[in-house]
C-alpha cells in the first residue's frame, strides 16, 4: 500500500511525529511504501473559500497544497498526525483540510487513521479530536483503519515509555 502521512506539529521531534515514527517503522517492515509530509513546515495558506477549483478538483490556489494532492491522489491511505491544541487538531492540520475542499471528493474510498498526542488523561482530552476525525473520514468518503490516540503522553520520552508506541508499530506492521 502507499500511505501518505501528513506530519503537523511545530515540534520536529516532538510527541507526535515519534508516534508516527513507531507505526512508519512497522508498515515499512511490512513492505509499504511511506510518504511522510511534514506540513507544519510547508507553505499553506488558509482557504480563501473561494470554491475556483470545483470543476478541476484542485485547489487554485498556488502554494504547496499542489505537492500535498499529488501525493494523497496516489495514496491507498491517508495517515493524520497531530497534537492536540485544545481538544482539536493543530492548526497546521486544519489548514490542509480545509484546503482539501475542492479536491476531498479524490479521496473516497482510501484507507485514514488519527494519531494523536496530548498532555492530559482525562476522558475528555481525546473525545472532541476523535468526534471530528470520525465526521471528515465519514464526509470524505474514507475507511476508517483507527486512532491511536495517546493520552499523558506530552513528550518523546513519555511516548516511548508507553504502551501507544508498540501499539503503533503493531498497526502499521498489521496494515492488509
Ligand atoms: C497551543 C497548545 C494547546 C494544547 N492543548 C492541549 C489540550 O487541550 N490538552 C492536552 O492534553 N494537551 C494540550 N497541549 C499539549 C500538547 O498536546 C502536547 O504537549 C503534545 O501532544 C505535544 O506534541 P508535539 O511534541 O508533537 O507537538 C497543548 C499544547 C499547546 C502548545
Amino acid at each position: 500500500m502507499k500511505i501518505v502521512i501528513l506530519k503537523s506539529s511545530p515540534h520536529k521531534d516532538g510527541a507526535s511525529n515519534t508516534l508516527a515514527g513507531f507505526f512508519t517503522k512497522g508498515a515499512e517492515e511490512a513492505g509499504h511504501s511511506i510518504c511522510q509530509l511534514d506540513v507544519a513546515r510547508m507553505n499553506i495558506a488558509p482557504c480563501l473559500g473561494c470554491d475556483r477549483g470545483k470543476n478541476s478538483g484542485h485547489c487554485i490556489v498556488p502554494d504547496d497544497i499542489g505537492k500535498i494532492e499529488e501525493a494523497l491522489a496516489d495514496a491507498d491511505m491517508v495517515v493524520y498526525v497531530t497534537p492536540v491544541y485544545f481538544y482539536e487538531m493543530s492548526a497546521q492540520l486544519k489548514l490542509v483540510i480545509d484546503r482539501l475542499h475542492c479536491f476531498y471528493k479524490k479521496l473516497s474510498g482510501k484507507k485514514s487513521l488519527l494519531l494523536a498526542t496530548a498532555w492530559r488523561t482525562d476522558d475528555e482530552v481525546m473525545s472532541y479530536l476523535q468526534a471530528l476525525y470520525a465526521g471528515l473520514a465519514k464526509y470524505f468518503g474514507l475507511q476508517d483503519v483507527g486512532t491511536i490516540m495517546a493520552k499523558g503522553c506530552g513528550t518523546p520520552a513519555l511516548i516511548q515509555e508507553s504502551p501507544y508506541a508498540h501499539e503503533a508499530y503493531m498497526l502499521g506492521h498489521s496494515l492488509a
